[in-house]
């Protein structure tokens, strides 16, 4: 719930304004004051008196306005907000937010706010994909940004790809993350999870059977006691969670450069299946069925995420935690494992198929640590998750 909250809602000039009025009604509803700002081309998608209505209070356009620079600075109206909203964020202005540029009410409020903002790209895909949006993107998450989205789909440009803002809900219970006052609060956690799918050619690839649950509950159990989560992953049959930045990746050099872009952070949860080898020389063109002849396929190794992070020299979390799947001698092969990648923590797993852990619902895992290895009783991935955010929480 988000009872006794401001949000200051900056909406910017895109199609995806559509979506703000339902925002400002799921923030209301959900117990905040919005106080919304439109730029000058924000305000030719979604009119500041559609904003104002439904917030019940005015809505703010212009910097030069003197009279309410008297009544309500923009000083005063960066700051009077417990969260600054950016929906949507368009290209333009998140160049503005990477610059420091203020030449507007809404860049100003950006660049004098003392808050945390919260950013929903939205635009079409080549924008999205261009170097310069990316570089101003790894500007913005190095200062501290958090970002939703862009989610992939239908664009109202008729092309498909990244590049829709994501859904008002989604927003909002980001913001709920964001603000709750949890022993989390204040904490920022990167969480791996899913498989990676390593090419063969464009069209094959090699894969494993991760799910993604256990690292979804993860990350949710860790965004409930207040983090500020990262939730880098695979392509994971399950949906990622709700009130965390996600970021999609397909290879493991894919997931160690989000993972790397992350840092700095308080945490990290590597609960991802990284593929260890990858097809060496992946083909460009598709491989074709050619004369009998039957393709070779040779492997090198893939980076090791974990171990990457668990030994940085400078800049490593405080707290660093591996997964384990093993099917024999689990406690040995993991503690010799925790020792091996330079983790603080080793969630063990016994995977035989037996077990029915791999792609179920429950997990049974040994918590192995400096002190020793500790059973967990046999329950649901998601009781699991939380035990884990408790354990995070005491020892952040
Ligand atoms: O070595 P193994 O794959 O058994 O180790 C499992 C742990 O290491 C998991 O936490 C997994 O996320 C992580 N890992 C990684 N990068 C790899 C391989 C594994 O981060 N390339």
């Amino acid at each position: 719930m988000l009872a006794g909250k401001r949000i200051l809602l900056i909406v910017g000039g895109g199609i995806a304004a559509f979506k703000t009025p339902e925002l400002v009604r799921l923030f209301k509803a959900a117990g905040a004051a919005v106080t919304p700002v439109l730029t000058r081309a924000g305000a030719e998608f979604v009119t500041p008196l559609t904003l104002g209505t439904l917030a019940g209070e005015e809505a703010h356009t212009a910097l030069f306005d003197l009279t309410k620079e008297v009544e309500i600075g923009h000083i005063q109206l960066s700051r009077s907000a417990d969260l600054v909203v950016v929906a949507p964020a368009t290209a333009d202005l998140m160049s503005k937010m990477a610059t420091g540029a203020a030449d507007d009410l809404a860049s100003t409020l950006l660049l004098a706010t003392d808050k945390r903002v919260l950013i929903a790209p939205a635009m079409n895909v080549r924008m999205w994909e261009h170097p310069a949006t990316q570089r101003n993107l790894a500007t913005l998450q190095k200062d501290g940004v958090a970002i939703i989205g862009p989610n992939a789909g239908d664009m109202a440009c008729g092309e498909y790809g990244p590049g829709r803002m994501s859904e008002p809900a989604e927003i909002v219970a980001r913001a709920e993350a964001m603000l709750s006052d949890g022993p989390l609060k204040g904490k920022r956690i990167i969480v791996t999870s899913g498989p990676t799918h390593e090419p063969i050619d464009p069209v094959r690839y090699i894969a494993n059977r991760s799910s993604g649950a256990q690292g979804t509950a993860i990350a949710k159990a860790l965004a409930a006691l207040g983090a500020e989560v990262v939730f880098v992953t695979g392509p994971a049959t399950v949906p990622s969670p709700s009130g965390v930045q996600v970021v999609k990746v397909e290879t493991a050099a894919e997931m160690l450069g989000a993972v790397q872009t992350a840092l700095p952070a308080d945490a990290a949860v590597m609960a991802a299946a990284v593929a260890d080898w990858r097809v060496e020389n992946a083909s460009k063109a598709k491989m074709k069925k050619d004369g009998g002849t039957l393709p070779t396929l040779s492997f090198t190794e893939n980076p090791d995420i974990l171990a990457t992070v668990s030994q940085l020299a400078q800049g490593r979390p405080k707290l660093v935690v591996g997964f384990a799947a093993e099917t024999n001698d689990v406690v040995a092969y993991a503690t010799a494992k925790r020792g091996r990648k330079g983790c603080d923590w080793i969630v063990a797993n016994d995977v035989r198929p037996e077990t029915g852990i791999m792609g179920g619902s429950e997990n049974a895992v040994t918590l192995i640590t400096e002190a020793g290895a500790e059973d967990w009783p046999r329950m649901g991935k998601d009781a699991v998750a939380e035990r884990l955010a408790a354990r995070i929480a005491a020892a952040l």
